[in-house]
């Protein structure tokens, strides 16, 4: 991970250096219906068709399935050059023999259904071993608590875990009044080589948010606005992206998730399991609406949300996120998180709040379309 870390960071200054620009030809940013792969990048041949955001999850799944970085599989001038990543090396080639490989076994042997992907097969391993291990079949069996097939807890319903959620936070009618909030903070990442940087969250209920990131080369910024995502990054292969699918769910999720009691109505179907997070057991509830990804929310002893866990289906498989909660203070008579860290396949990202303001005004200025990232 350290490794993804440092090679994007070289990547993230590269483009800096490079300017904003990373757009086709003939396309601006703020046409965001043009934002495929094939258009965006210059040496796509197999991953064609695809958005941008979907598209650097796929390079997300492989680093994580093979346990390599960037630069395992692209040209070692990545770390000063952007554009390398169209070089195009064996690796590269292996690669997209082997995504043909896995498309063609799941359309011939699994009814073209996505039961195959590279973690199948790799397991965090470039070289996938063929011979069964003794130690993983007499060893201790340890369960992922992110798995998205959980065990059902029969004997708690999902109303009894969240209304145990809603009173570990403060109760119903206090959390009506929070309606609004400004969190100001420290902020650390891949991006900003492990060092901490001001952040400010703005966020509306029921599912406004709006994240700035201030860097010395510009401002991040990550806007929900109730329908649409954006992000606008420094390291992110253009200047503007546009969210999508699992991406563009999981952004309406982390806005909701302020202002938990619309959570449990926007889920068709809750399941209640049980699991463990370092060595401390958890409840689980899963919910899920026909067609997307579910997502995992882990409530803690005490009933509060200690992680949440969703999902980005791409072509080439599902990839997970991950995002825990931690240091919960009372604000306004309700308890919120100070402490939040987001982990992904492509990095780790820590927010540390000093302070919330609640019911904060916010002009609805803060929750449009963000300006492409553009350098100080
Ligand atoms: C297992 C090998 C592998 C790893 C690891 C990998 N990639 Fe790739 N990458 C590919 C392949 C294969 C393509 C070409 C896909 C195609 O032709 O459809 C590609 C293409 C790209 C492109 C498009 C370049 C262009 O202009 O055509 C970018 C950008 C990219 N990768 C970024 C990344 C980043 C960032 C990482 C690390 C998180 C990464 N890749 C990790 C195999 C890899
Ligand atoms: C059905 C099992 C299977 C699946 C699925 C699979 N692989 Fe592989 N892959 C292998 C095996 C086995 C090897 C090693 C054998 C070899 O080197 O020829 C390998 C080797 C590789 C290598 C070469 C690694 C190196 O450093 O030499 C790359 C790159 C690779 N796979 C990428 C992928 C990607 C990307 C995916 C998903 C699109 C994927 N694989 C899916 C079985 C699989």
């Amino acid at each position: 991970m350290t490794t993804i870390t440092v090679l994007l960071l070289g990547l993230a200054m590269a483009a800096g250096q490079a300017g904003p620009g990373q757009v086709a030809p003939g396309r601006s940013g703020s046409e965001q219906n043009s934002q495929l792969s094939e258009t965006v990048f210059k040496n796509v041949k197999v991953l064609k068709g695809i958005p941008v955001d979907e598209f650097m999850d796929t390079m997300g799944m492989f680093a994580s399935s093979l346990g390599y970085d960037c630069s395992s599989c692209h040209s070692p001038e990545i770390r000063t050059n952007r554009e390398a990543f169209a070089v195009e090396t064996p690796l590269v080639q292996r690669a997209r023999g082997m995504i043909t490989m896995m498309n063609a076994i799941n359309r011939n042997y699994f009814r073209g259904e996505p039961h195959v992907s590279c973690f199948t097969c790799h397991r965090g391993n470039y070289n996938p071993e063929i011979i069964p291990s003794l130690a993983l079949q007499y060893g201790e069996l340890k369960e992922d608590p992110n798995s998205t097939n959980i065990y059902p807890d029969r004997k708690v319903t999902a109303d009894q875990v969240f209304e145990r959620y809603f009173q570990a936070l403060g109760g119903r009618d206090r959390l009506a009044g929070l309606t609004s909030f400004v969190a100001t903070g420290t902020y650390s990442g891949f991006n900003t080589g492990g060092a901490d940087v001001p952040v400010e969250i703005y966020a509306r209920a029921p599912d406004q948010r709006t994240q700035i990131i201030h860097m010395d080369i510009g401002d991040g910024v990550k806007t929900y606005d109730g329908r649409n995502g954006w992000v606008a990054e420094e390291w992110r292969p253009v200047p503007l992206v546009r969210l999508t699918g699992g991406n563009l769910t999981g952004a309406r999720l982390d806005a909701m998730i302020s202002f938990p009691a619309g959570i449990q109505k926007s889920f068709s179907d809750w399941k209640v399991g049980s699991t463990v997070i370092d060595d401390r057991p958890v409840q689980i509830l899963q919910g899920s609406n026909p067609g997307e990804t579910p997502v995992n929310l882990y409530f803690d002893e005490s009933g509060l949300l200690v992680r949440l866990v969703r999902w980005n289906k791409t072509t080439v498989g599902t990839v997970p996120t991950q995002i825990d909660y931690s240091e919960y203070r009372e604000m306004a008579s309700v308890k919120l998180p100070f402490r939040i860290v987001m982990t992904w396949t492509d990095g780790q990202n820590t927010f540390t709040f000093k302070e919330i303001r609640p019911n904060a005004v916010i002009g609805p200025e803060k929750f449009v379309q963000p300006a492409p990232f553009k350098r100080r």
